[in-house]
């Protein structure tokens, strides 16, 4: 049993800046959890007072059922793969993945078995005897994790481990990895500061910011759900889209009324009392870059939902444009089919998706309803 459970977890450092405030998150037993957030949320520290290597200041830390606040990293049966590789230099990779198990006093045959079998689940059986100056940077990846799995650790922790590879190998290493936590059916908690990582990878994604998780959630529900703005912003590509906008009513139906505009709600949201309680005031609605659509198909019934852009850029993807223009003073992005051919400078009608639209609190950026 590997699970792990952090309880009212909080970090303070030396120097007295507390970067972790009363943490809690519970990791189930097998699960591929993802820590995502910008650089310096604190991400790291999480992961390394795991691991044991950065003491808890107050709060449980506990790895199955037993609190492991004063145990020793190597007490812990974890193992930690990370961004920098960190091999031994004048080690063969032979050697680097046997020593953790010589200083454990584990017999020769033993050892070979061991290095031998994970060198070819991971293919480096051919590197075997090179230093690790000679491998490419995916292949040092592969020892590292290699490393780490020889020893048969029921925790995986792995710290920004692709960082340092370039886009193609990212890519390939990212799908190896899903792979080897369905073959090694262990808990595996990893760090990225990469969302799109975050979201091919994980079976629940933590979306951390200044020391303090925002959202745990498949990433399905986070893309769908967002609980705030920061979410919603930081989950996607192209960034989800930000109107200010008022609430407003007209024969009992309510509307968001910004820049000339006057857009009906959907349905669902017309009863909806919370959001009700923000008839006349400001708020934010936020539209994700694919539910703004050139197709006159996507009209609705009371045809209101039509907003006239002026394209600056049209950026050809491939498959998809991105169209850029502004909206009420905000830099708004479409992403339409490329089949839709739209220039540079031209005005292109724009039908806004009502059902996809999220309603946030202008103040403290918090969803309404979505
Ligand atoms: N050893 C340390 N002493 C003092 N502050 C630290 C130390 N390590 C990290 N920090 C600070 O803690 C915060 C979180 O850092 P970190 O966990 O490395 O973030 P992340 O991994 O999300 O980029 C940052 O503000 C960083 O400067
Ligand atoms: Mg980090």
């Amino acid at each position: 049993m590997a699970s792990i459970t952090l309880k009212n977890i909080t970090k303070t450092y030396e120097d007295g800046n507390t970067v972790i405030s009363d943490l809690n998150l519970e990791i189930k037993d097998k699960e591929f959890i993802i820590l995502v957030g910008p650089s310096g949320c604190g991400k790291s520290t999480t992961l390394r007072m795991i691991a044991g290597l950065e003491e808890v200041t107050s709060g449980d830390l506990l790895i199955g059922d037993k609190r492991v606040n004063d145990d020793a990293p190597k007490d812990r049966d974890i193992a930690m793969v990370f961004q920098s590789y960190a091999l031994y230099p004048h080690m063969t990779v032979y050697k680097n993945m046997a020593f953790a198990l010589e200083l454990r006093k584990v017999n020769k045959k033993e050892i070979d078995r061991k290095v031998r079998e994970v060198a070819k689940i991971l293919e480096i059986e051919d590197y075997l005897n090179r230093k690790p100056r000679a491998l490419s940077g995916g292949q040092r990846q592969r020892v590292a994790l290699g490393r780490a799995m020889v020893r048969d650790p029921a925790v995986f922790l792995l710290d920004e481990p692709l960082s340092n590879l370039d886009a193609k190998l990212r890519a390939e290493m990212r799908s190896q990895i899903i792979r080897l936590h369905q073959k090694l059916q262990t808990t595996f908690v990893y760090v990225t500061h990469d969302q799109a990582e975050a979201m091919t990878m994980a079976d629940r994604i933590v979306v951390m910011k200044d020391g303090f998780i925002q959202q745990v959630d498949t990433p399905s529900e986070l893309y769908e759900h967002p609980c705030n703005m920061f979410v919603a912003g930081f989950i996607g590509t192209p960034k989800m889209n930000f109107v200010d906008a008022v609430l407003v009513e007209n024969n009992h139906i309510l509307y968001l009324e910004f820049s000339g505009y006057t857009i009906s709600l959907p349905e669902r949201m017309q009863n909806n009392e919370k959001l009700r309680g923000y008839l006349g005031k400001k708020i934010v609605f936020g539209i994700r870059p694919e539910d703004l659509h050139a197709n006159e198909k996507y009209e609705n019934e009371n045809k209101t939902n039509r907003i006239d852009l002026h394209v600056e850029i049209a950026e050809m993807m491939g498959s998809e444009i991105y169209l850029y223009g502004e909206l009420g003073g905000e830099k708004i992005i479409a992403n339409v089919p490329s089949n839709r051919k739209v220039e540079n400078n031209s005005d292109v009608a724009l039908y806004l998706d009502t059902n996809r639209v999220h309603i946030f609190d202008k103040e403290t950026e918090e969803l309404i309803c979505d």
